[in-house]
């Protein structure tokens, strides 16, 4: 069968023909009438990329994501054990990956493909244990953070704290004291002891306390190790925060994620190049190439504010690719994502998308060696579920796809009131 293949640039063609390559979905060709399903669509994932899925709300936008995590779990073992996924599950929908999808079964079988469980690994928050085992989630395990892992912005960030205001200023003087492995408590302890405003003293102090109830922190805290294991899929459960911190715990925690997980791969690309150079025998990777998903991302780095992960977020997009982590950022509002996510990114899929600012948002980028507006290329999409645009950087083309459909049951549907 004929197919495409986006992500991959033409050295890495030559070289590699279809190895290392998922099978995303087929190119749909035609218009009105004639429309039909064409060549398989491969994607890339030898190498790292940042891809960003767009769309209004119901067009397929999580759904798209979890066949790439599918896809590279169904990857043969030589290139599956040097990649693992990490996902930041925002509306607890993707621990249905445990579950096969026989609702769509006669939609896989017209694609060659059946119903299928996948063996996720889903982490929910230390302190939400009771909550979760009261819905009778299925999750592996709780994680947790130390609060010593947090820096003066990331607690500025999370408890809505200005850094050059007093209270930030007290923080900063007391974290800076602070050694080792230290408790919120023993924090609060510190403030007690400076000399400094007893009303802001008394605040910042409660402000920490309160911050317990996040339910994040325990002295141990989650190794990285952990999850960072060749072939892992592992999902981390931020649905349950709500209220008005509930996006500022939920930055905080995809903020220290990222951080953990850059400074490991850093680490250990540093001890990948050394081997290399040395001409060891190519050992096998001991910590894999990272995949981050991350659904709801113009939350976590918006345009118009920073937040406790939108550096480390930046930097990862930035400089990513040298350590090996690959992106891929879910958003309906591509105008309220930070502009850096859709310039960096080489592969953007787009689902329909109805508002203009958001088309604008697109419009802005990768449009030079497009023919016609985007616009036009978005009219043409069927309607039909899982339709949407690819924008490939890489071989600087645009395809029509409709995403293959899920082995796994999707979790995101909306309820029906009958
Ligand atoms: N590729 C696809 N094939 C078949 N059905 C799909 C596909 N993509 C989405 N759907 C259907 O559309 C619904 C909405 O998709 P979802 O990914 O939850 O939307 P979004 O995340 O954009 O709000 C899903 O519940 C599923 O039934
Ligand atoms: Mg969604």
């Amino acid at each position: 069968m004929p197919e495409i293949r986006v992500g991959r640039d033409w050295d890495d063609l030559k070289k590699f023909g279809s190895k290392g390559t998922i099978i995303i979905g087929k190119n749909i060709v035609g218009t009105g009438a004639e429309t039909h399903l064409a060549s398989e669509i491969k994607f890339d994932v030898l190498r790292p990329h940042v891809i960003v899925v767009v769309g209004k709300r119901g067009s397929g936008k999580s759904y798209t994501s979890q066949v790439f995590a599918e896809e590279i779990y169904k990857l043969p073992e030589e290139v599956r054990r040097n990649l693992c996924v990490v996902s930041i599950d925002t509306q607890g929908i993707f621990w249905s990956m445990k579950y096969p999808n026989n609702k769509q079964r006669d939609l896989l079988y017209q694609w060659g493909l059946k119903p299928e469980k996948f063996s996720v690994f889903e982490y929910v928050p230390f302190g939400q244990k009771d909550k979760f085992d009261k819905m009778d989630v299925l999750y592996d395990k709780t994680f947790s953070f130390k609060p010593s892992e947090l820096t003066t912005s990331d607690w500025c960030y999370s408890l809505g704290l200005d850094e050059n205001e007093l209270e930030g200023i007290l923080l900063s003087k007391v974290l800076s004291k602070m050694k080792g492995n230290y408790s919120i408590e023993d924090i609060g302890a510190k403030i007690r002891e400076e000399s400094f405003d007893e009303k802001i003293k008394l605040k910042v102090e409660n402000m920490l306390l309160n911050a317990k109830n996040w339910g994040i922190f325990s002295e141990q805290g989650t190794n990285v190790y952990e999850f960072l294991k060749p072939g892992k899929i592992t999902i981390f459960d931020v649905s349950l925060f709500g209220g008005g911190v509930g996006w500022n715990v939920k930055s905080l925690i995809v903020g220290l994620l990222m951080k953990k997980i850059y400074e490991v791969r850093v680490l250990e690309r540093r001890k990948e190049e050394v081997s290399t150079i040395e001409e060891e025998e190519k050992k096998e990777r001991e910590i894999p190439l990272c995949w981050i998903i991350t659904d709801e991302a113009h939350n976590f780095i918006p345009s118009e504010r920073a937040t406790a992960s939108s550096d480390i977020i930046l930097t990862v997009i930035r400089q990513g690719r040298q350590p090996g982590i690959s992106q891929l950022f879910i958003t309906q509002m591509p105008d309220k994502l930070h502009s850096d996510v859709l310039s960096q990114a080489d592969l953007v899929i787009s689902h329909r998308l109805t508002s203009q600012r958001d088309i604008d948002a697109l419009k802005a980028i990768m449009q030079t060696y497009m023919l016609y507006s985007i616009e036009k290329y978005l009219d043409e999409l069927p309607k039909l579920k899982g339709v949407a645009l690819i924008l490939d950087d890489n071989s600087e083309r645009l395809y029509k796809i409709r995403v293959r459909p899920r082995q796994s049951w999707h979790g995101g549907e909306s309820p029906v009131a009958l």
